[in-house]
């Protein structure tokens, strides 16, 4: 057996940075899979030697990797057992649902509690394999919450973060899940906990001190001889790539000949978003079917550009959102739309970041309203790519980003006429104005970084600032 490699750095994620997928010809390929925690991490890691632990989708043996951009890819297989019941049960049909406001119900079997826990040791026992001695792990999201308890079993001699992309829910949510307590135990294996937003600090500290009657603050608190610290810690892009790819002349070109081929409409609104029920797809369609009714947006002047890319198709929940959401674009298409112009262009690939950016360029208008969103990377993705200052932001007060995008058209999505008039508003804001907001986001994001982002995490839990030191000099 090869001897395994160890890293100072290790992030333990459900996904690995890539994911499989065939190629036009038929080839097998690797590409970035979508998502916010890759988003996030990617560009951070690249060229830092560390080993990222994580799931390469799919059920067959774990594949041998290579480094990617410098990083070690560790493999950790799951089978078709844990991948129905670990990670779209218990992941993504259990804590996800209830981690968002419960917006659909969230189910509770005790078989997926136990793939949960045996999934989440066989993700432990990996990190605990390839952190060298004293090292630094940093357990990423809700489908590995026990590993920070595990880890410290196998290994106290490591220091161990643990970041939470989504949001953590109140109290009076959290309260229903069964196994609450264990749940709560395993994240404070951890050195340091982080959330996307203060709210989220909270919520957890409230929640120790209830279950577990352990002393705790919004930002410490006593486990056994143990101090752990939790904070807000909201996760950011890389800006500089992104205005630098959006601001490139091939894109730009891209992005004109987008425009001509949606037919030259005075304004095009896009929306990017994971096919879920948390972004509130339905209740923007909806929206935007009123607005055709009503005459106030017109097909020729006004363009709706939708991508929602599938995700976690076998879901049940997600499978039923896909229906309904293809059903009420091909009824708005068909009531709206004309030859050759359609009232929404509905797209389900995945993009390239130069798509990508070049969708975000051409966007006179970006509707991001989901119902609850940890943070929503892709809202600050198209405020970063929006180089010459112009565009606006239509954004929801229930998405993280929306505590630092002030500027944006904040909106309540779950009101319809506020959703209307909000996305009116954006669509006829004048320059000046929005060319003002539009600044002041972006000059925020340039400080608010991902780089800063992890410099805060990371020097919050690394003492000796030895990494973050690497990690600013690396990239
Ligand atoms: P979530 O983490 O819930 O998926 P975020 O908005 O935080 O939501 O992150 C989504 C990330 O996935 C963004 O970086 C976005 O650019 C990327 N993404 C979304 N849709 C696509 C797509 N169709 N093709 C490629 N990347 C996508
Ligand atoms: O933070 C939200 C999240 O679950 C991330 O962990 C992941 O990047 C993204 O959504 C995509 O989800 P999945 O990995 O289930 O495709």
């Amino acid at each position: 057996m090869p001897e395994m490699r160890q890293s100072s750095l290790v992030v333990v994620a459900n996904r690995l940075p890539i994911d499989d997928s065939v190629a036009p010809d038929g080839a097998c390929e690797w590409r970035r899979s979508p998502g916010g925690l890759v988003s996030a991490l990617h560009p951070l890691l690249r060229h830092t030697p560390a080993t990222w632990v994580g799931w390469a989708g799919g059920t067959g043996p774990a594949p041998d990797l290579p480094d990617v951009d410098g990083v070690r890819m560790h493999t950790v297989p799951l089978d078709a057992q844990d991948l129905r019941d670990h990670y779209e049960g218990f992941a993504n049909a259990t804590l996800w649902p209830l981690y968002h406001d419960a917006v659909e119900q969230p189910e509770y079997h005790r078989r997926w509690w136990e793939a949960y826990q045996r999934v989440n040791q066989r993700f432990a026992e990996a990190a605990a394999g390839v952190a060298e001695p004293g090292g630094l792990v940093w357990v990423q999201d809700y489908h590995l919450q026990l590993v920070p308890g595990m880890l410290r079993e196998l290994r106290p001699d490591l220091r161990i973060g643990f970041f939470l992309h989504v949001p953590f829910p109140p109290p009076e949510l959290f309260m229903q899940l069964p196994r609450r307590a264990e749940l709560l135990r395993g994240m404070l294996g951890a050195d340091l906990i982080g959330f996307q937003r203060a709210q989220a600090s909270h919520n957890f500290a409230q929640l120790v001190a209830k279950v577990l009657g352990l002393p705790a603050t919004d930002r410490r608190i006593g486990v056994d001889d143990r101090v752990v610290r939790i904070g807000a810690y909201p996760v950011s892009i890389d800006t500089a790539e992104m205005a630098a790819l959006a601001g490139r002349p091939d894109v730009t070109a891209r992005a004109r000949r987008l425009r001509h081929d949606l037919g030259d409409p005075e304004h095009v609104i896009l929306s990017v978003d994971r096919m879920d029920y948390t972004k509130g797809i339905e209740q923007r369609l909806k929206a935007y079917s009123e607005l055709l009714a009503s005459g106030d947006v017109k097909v020729r002047d006004t363009v709706l550009v939708q991508v929602a890319v599938p995700s976690r198709e076998r879901v049940a929940q997600y499978q039923i959102l896909r229906e309904r959401v293809e059903r009420e674009v091909g009824r708005i298409n068909g009531e709206f739309g004309r030859v050759g112009e359609p009232a929404i262009h509905y797209l389900t690939q995945p993009f390239d970041r130069t798509e990508l950016a070049a969708l975000y360029r051409v966007a006179d208008v970006m509707a991001v309203t989901p119902l609850r969103d940890g943070m929503n990377l892709v809202a600050k993705e198209y405020v970063a790519a929006r180089v010459d200052d112009s565009g606006a932001l239509l954004l929801s007060e229930f998405a993280g980003s929306a505590a630092e995008l002030e500027q944006a058209y904040l909106v309540n999505p779950h009101d319809l006429e506020e959703l209307k008039r909000m996305l009116l508003s954006a669509l006829r804001a004048a320059p000046e104005d929005a060319g003002e907001r539009m600044r002041a986001m972006r000059a925020h994001l340039h400080r608010h970084d991902i780089r800063a982002w992890a410099r805060s995490y990371l020097s919050a839990l690394d003492e000796t600032g030895s990494l973050v030191r690497r990690l600013s000099s690396s990239g």
